[in-house]
């Protein structure tokens, strides 16, 4: 089976891992802050918190911003469960704004709506977490302007698009946001296995996530409560938890960091690959927008419903019958039955369900070959094409 995302692990990964494990320290050590450090640089943001995973990036992120119960948290029904549960952890009220029919993004235009009725019934959201689906930006300069008319908070989920940029701008820098979040799942551009990161510009919210993802301490002299200097004291100061990444984890993160610009540069190809070879085919394609660099942490097509002679399940399953492993990103959020319980239903989001309805996520990751790549192309045009 051909995967729909694949992690490149090679020598000097393994070198770095092992390194940390012949060393004093493999958690709570200086892999994880020279991680952080080389992401911050990267992005071009002051502060970086490393994490155990994107979720509890997510989780910490909201808490840093004070989302509680009676909050709301607005994000897309296009996502993973995470970019929503996160509000729900906090207690909070989950919304969504449905999204773009173009890039598969939150539509800037209906957030704007929906904000201007919101305002009249007095039930504006605390935090915005807008999605780089797929690895392209959102239109983030436009959320962010909402934003500061508004007077809502933003995360970026950006769990998908780690070097990607938009107008130069390299995603995770928060130029438009208080907080990005990455993810380092294996299928995601870089991994260290599990873990995430959430960046910050804003200094006092990276000290409540560093103080959040280790049990609500610090050690810091400036932030204790107590006039106590002694070497064994700490302050446990809010409710954290252990949401900490290894120092295994990071080294893995940094080595792989130096490979992020190629790793970027090769979905690029393979993506451009794919638009010349399935451009005749009844397919709705990836639209890059102008400014933007997608990470294209998957590449997903949209079949045109009534072109195709054989129904998306059949599609799918010849597919996977072929070797090829395709996907279905994503469900909508909203449709899943723990959030029907909240009264949600099919028809509110239209695009969000459109996408659901036809989208179909090809297989690209870095050491994937042209040989490979044929492999899918050949199999779509014998599913489609006979179709
Ligand atoms: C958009 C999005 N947000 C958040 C997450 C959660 O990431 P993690 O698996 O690192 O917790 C994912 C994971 O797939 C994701 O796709």
């Amino acid at each position: 089976m051909i995967p729909y995302g694949h992690q490149d692990i090679n020598q000097a990964d393994i070198d770095a891992v092992v390194e940390v494990l012949r060393s004093d320290f493999i958690t709570q050590g200086p892999a994880v802050p020279a991680f952080e450090r080389a992401v911050a640089e990267y992005t071009h943001v002051k502060h970086a918190v490393a994490v155990s995973n994107a979720t509890a990036a997510l989780h910490i992120a909201c808490l840093a911003l004070d989302l509680g119960p009676g909050d709301r948290l607005w994000t897309v029904p296009n996502t993973f469960v995470a970019s929503a549960n996160c509000g729900r952890y906090c207690g909070a009220d989950v919304d969504f704004v449905d999204i773009d029919p173009v890039t598969w993004n939150m539509s800037v235009p209906k957030l704007r709506e929906k904000l201007q009725c919101a305002k009249r019934e007095n039930r504006l959201p605390k935090v915005v977490v807008p999605v780089h689906f797929a690895g392209q930006p959102t239109k983030q300069e436009d959320v962010w302007e909402l934003a500061r008319e508004y007077g809502f908070k933003v995360i970026e989920d950006a769990a998908h698009a780690i070097g990607a940029s938009r107008n130069g701008e390299p995603v995770g820098s928060c130029r438009w946001s208080d907080i990005t979040v990455f993810s380092f799942h294996p299928v995601k551009i870089i991994t260290t296995g599990e873990g995430g990161m959430a960046l910050t510009n804003n200094g006092e919210l990276s000290e409540r996530m560093n103080m959040l993802r280790s049990h609500g301490i610090t050690r810091d002299p400036a932030r204790l409560r107590a006039n106590n200097r002694a070497p064994w004291y700490y302050e446990q100061q809010i409710l954290g938890y252990n949401y900490r990444m290894t120092d295994i984890q990071a080294a893995l993160g940094s080595s792989q960091l130096k490979r992020l610009h190629g790793y970027v540069e090769r979905r690029n190809a393979i993506a451009r690959r794919y638009d010349e070879a399935l451009k005749d085919l009844p397919l709705q394609l990836p639209t890059v927008q102008t400014g933007n660099r997608s990470a294209f942490h998957i590449y997903v097509v949209r079949f045109q419903r009534n072109t195709l002679a054989k129904p998306y399940g059949q599609i799918f399953e010849e597919l996977r019958n072929r070797g090829i492993g395709v996907n279905l990103h994503y469900l909508p959020v909203h449709l899943q039955p723990y959030y029907r319980n909240f009264g949600f239903a099919p028809g509110q989001y239209p695009e969000a369900e459109a996408h659901a309805l036809g989208a179909l996520t090809l297989p690209i990751y870095p050491q994937m070959t042209d040989t490979d790549q044929d492999m899918v192309i050949n199999a779509l045009h014998a599913c489609i094409g006979s179709a």
